[in-house]
């Protein structure tokens, strides 16, 4: 059906152009975990010589939990948002507490942990344990209005449940890491804000946005 077509279509795109990010050559869900924080304010470009770093310097949960806090501040000097690392070493502390040091596999697991929220947790699940879960974030949230021309204004709270019950039926069952990175891609690169090559986009077919050109409408945002 349309869905599936979709479904083929997005990852037969991604299996062919993904960028060769050092995160993605792994299933290790600390270091994805440790990528997806370093990525939530971070630029791609920027983050990829911290993360080899920070896996060299700290290559496991273990060593993250007892790492000295002058390591920390140093593998995290010029990323900002401090906190980001300080929370990850909280939840480090967590697993070796309450999960025998081995990442917890299952959303409750992995939202119980100090800074994973929704979109963390469902990027780690999927990515390295393979859990249905869409990780929603901007790049996502722009991506999926355009495709259906959702009214629905994303910088309100509770848009999200409209873009997780669709993207719940859209997911792939079988590859929903694969899925969404496919997603963040075509958001980073062709689905952009600006939109500069609409032309370019492998799913324009399936993009309502893109037939009836009102990509430049979507995602509504009101608040300012
Ligand atoms: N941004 C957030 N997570 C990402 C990932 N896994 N790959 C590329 N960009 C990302």
């Amino acid at each position: 059906d349309k869905i599936q077509a979709f479904r083929q279509t997005l990852l037969a795109w991604y299996d062919e152009t993904k960028r060769d990010l050092p995160w993605r050559n792994t299933n290790d869900p600390y270091k994805i975990w440790v990528s997806e924080i370093m990525l939530q304010q971070t630029q791609v470009a920027t983050v990829i010589p911290y993360y080899e770093r920070f896996i060299e310097t700290l290559p496991t949960i273990q060593a993250l939990a007892n790492a000295e806090e002058e390591t920390l501040l140093n593998l995290w000097q010029g990323l900002g948002y401090y906190s980001r690392v300080r929370n990850m070493q909280i939840a480090a502390q967590q697993i070796v507490a309450d999960y025998a040091g081995a990442m917890p596999q299952t959303m409750k697991g992995l939202l119980s942990l100090k800074g994973i929220g929704p979109y963390t947790a469902a990027a780690i699940g999927s990515i390295a344990f393979g859990l249905v879960e869409p990780a929603i974030d901007g790049n996502l949230m722009r991506v999926t209005a355009r495709l259906f021309e959702l009214d629905a204004d994303i910088s309100q709270p509770k848009s999200r449940k409209l873009f997780a019950a669709i993207l719940y039926q859209l997911i792939d069952a079988e590859r929903p890491g694969d899925f969404n990175q496919a997603l963040m891609d075509m958001g980073a690169t062709i689905m952009t804000p600006a939109n500069l090559n609409p032309e370019a986009s492998p799913i324009k077919e399936f993009d309502r946005s893109y037939q009836n050109g009102t990509a430049h409408l979507y995602p509504v945002k009101k608040k300012k």
